[in-house]
């Protein structure tokens, strides 16, 4: 029996949008799927009654509402278009949801109201005006929709970009514009690549793309870059290793196994890994890599072996390993992705590993031994170890430093490689409490007043200059050195999940969505607590907007985390003494 209720629409956002349209009709009420409750979506389909019937219900409009359908505000486009000018003109919108606030009347006991922040429903109203077509299909979504400032490439799809935002489409079910955007980049991927008269790797994967229109011809091209137009010309050797572990997240959220099973996908896979496990002059696992190849896509002294892609690495090997199918090419590839993993793990383990007690080892090391018995394998000077990491290193506590070659350690904190090392389990159980342990000890240091610092310390003065060359945009406390960046909350909320800390993630979130919106999603912050929006950052940057969705998503409905986390392979034993990370 249908039930009359007076809506109200969530917090300040309501009235903004105009009149309200109820939407009725679902029979029982444990049936309702449980992204019906926990969504508060868009819908851009031309089929805008999607999401329903999807779930087998009937669908009508009425001013009555069952008490079984949880609160969902529905406003069609033509409320829409009178209430926000800006999208008026947005063709692929046709109807949006909002979660209401249900007041009153006859509710019975057991409705489970959403209450969800007003917020959220902005950033789907953002998310979504960042949608890029190609040639009619959604392919995937611009950086930033800033014309305030000289676009540069901030009009393209980036690759890294796209990944918080597949995932939020992913979690609201809607995952046609991923498998449009993981087949798309692939052709890519065949394209020849050249800087000046050099040809890059077949495997290499574009950092960016973009959609031009001829008016002329009424004709949609793509144009790519591979890094012979990126600041610096350094190719991204992370957005391959982002292909595959998105495709793992769209195969595992879907089900669909035929997207990673075409030859074409297993063909990219296997390209993407023979650049990396390529046999060469490499003493170690770890993968070399130039300066800027990566997030961190400037000169900032993070060439060598650094974790962020050491991480990824990890993670796009067993990603690969899941998705390869058995066939001859598969199993060769599988074999050597094996053995990979297995070395790298240990390297990883024990030599990216720092705690109080690898710091005070390291503090007495010897130095100029030689042969199989040194302890200081990579000749490390004590004198090298900067005064900051003393007092930042808790007593419980430990994270992988930035680098690992011969003599040099940099001893960095960086948010991305120690989250995905945490969500890949390339860190044990013990070093993921660990590096969670760490993170709630120095939250001022690396949370402040926004969520999260990409990387502790900033390099100041003498050490700026010589590392970044004197670079204006990565100052101390700014942008890459130190910035503050919003994206890096679905990666902190992923790892505190999986760690069991939720209510880390949650504190992080409130913090963010203070003042997020009100300073139109900015790239990043600047200042040691992050509290001025960055020098030269963009607004309405794209993944700042996925990546809170996506932490609040997860944090609703943490069975997401399952997309974008791997379980620990009890093959792989952790080959690490005991630590003081761990002992209490
Ligand atoms: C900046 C960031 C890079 C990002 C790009 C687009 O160059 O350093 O990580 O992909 O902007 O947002």
């Amino acid at each position: 029996m249908p039930h009359q209720f007076n809506l109200v629409a969530n917090g300040t956002s309501a009235p903004k949008y105009g009149n309200v349209i109820l939407i009725g009709q679902t029979t029982q009420k444990n049936s309702i799927h449980p992204q019906s409750q926990r969504a508060c979506s868009i819908v851009s389909s031309t089929n805008p009654y999607r999401k329903i019937s999807r779930f087998n219900r009937k669908f009508s409009i009425s001013g009555e509402l069952p008490y079984e359908l949880i609160p969902f505000l529905l406003l069609l486009k033509g409320d829409i278009q009178n209430s926000i000018p800006d999208i008026r003109h947005e063709p692929s919108i046709d109807l949006f949801f909002f979660p209401l606030t249900l007041v009153g009347v006859s509710t019975p006991r057991s409705f489970n109201c959403v209450e969800t922040h007003p917020v959220v429903a902005e950033a789907w109203v953002s998310l979504q005006r960042s949608i890029v077509h190609f040639r009619g299909q959604p392919v995937g979504t611009i950086a930033a929709l800033d014309h305030s400032t000289e676009e540069l490439n901030y009009d393209q799809v980036f690759l890294r970009d796209f990944v918080p935002s597949a995932l939020a489409f992913l979690m609201n079910g809607e995952p046609e514009i991923v498998k449009n955007f993981l087949l798309k980049t692939l052709r890519l991927q065949s394209w020849e690549k050249k800087v000046d008269n050099f040809t890059l790797g077949a495997g290499v994967m574009p950092a960016s793309f973009k959609v031009l229109h001829d008016p002329v011809r009424n004709y949609e091209t793509i144009i790519a870059d591979f890094g012979e137009c990126a600041i610096g010309r350094v190719a991204p050797v992370d957005s391959g290793f982002w292909w595959i572990i998105l495709l793992r997240a769209y195969t595992k959220s879907t089900g669909d196994t035929s997207l990673a099973e075409l030859p074409e996908c297993q063909r990219g896979i296997r390209l993407i890994l023979t650049l990396c496990l390529s046999e060469g002059f490499d003493t170690f696992p770890t993968l070399l890599c130039a300066d800027g190849c990566s997030m961190i896509d400037r000169r900032m002294g993070v060439y060598g072996y650094p974790i962020e892609i050491q991480a990824l690495f990890f993670m796009a090997l067993r990603c690969a390993l899941l998705l390869l199918k058995q066939d001859e090419e598969g199993k060769d590839c599988a074999d050597r992705i094996s053995k990979r993993l297995h070395a790298l793990s240990y390297h990883m383990r024990s030599y990216f590993w720092l705690d109080i007690k690898q710091l005070n080892d390291i503090y007495r090391y010897k130095t100029e031994e030689y042969s199989h018995t040194a302890v200081n394998k990579f000749n490390v000077m004590p004198d090298s170890l900067p005064d900051w990491v003393f007092d930042f290193m808790p007593t419980r506590g430990g994270y992988f430093i930035g680098n690992v070659s011969p003599a040099k350690m940099d001893f960095r904190w960086f948010c991305l490689g120690n989250c995905v090392a945490i969500l890949s389990s390339l860190a044990t159980p013990e070093q993921a409490s660990a590096i969670m342990d760490l993170i709630e000890s120095r939250w001022e240091e690396l949370v402040g007043e926004m969520p999260l610092k990409i990387c502790y310390p900033a390099m100041e003065n003498h050490e700026w200059r010589i590392v970044t060359g004197c670079d204006p945009k990565n100052t101390s406390w700014s942008y890459h050195n130190g910035g503050s960046w919003p994206v890096l909350l679905w990666l902190l909320t992923a790892a505190c999940i999986k760690s069991g800390r939720p209510q880390l993630a949650r504190c992080a979130i409130e913090l963010a969505e203070s003042r997020l919106l009100k300073d139109h999603w900015p790239e990043y912050y600047d200042g040691k607590l992050g509290r001025y929006v960055g020098k030269q950052a963009r607004k309405n940057q794209t993944w700042s907007i996925a990546g809170y969705l996506v932490a609040k998503m997860m944090l609703e409905d943490p069975s997401h985390l399952g997309m974008i986390s791997l379980e620990e392979d009890k093959q792989m034993k952790p080959h690490m003494k005991r630590s003081a990370s761990w002992m209490c």
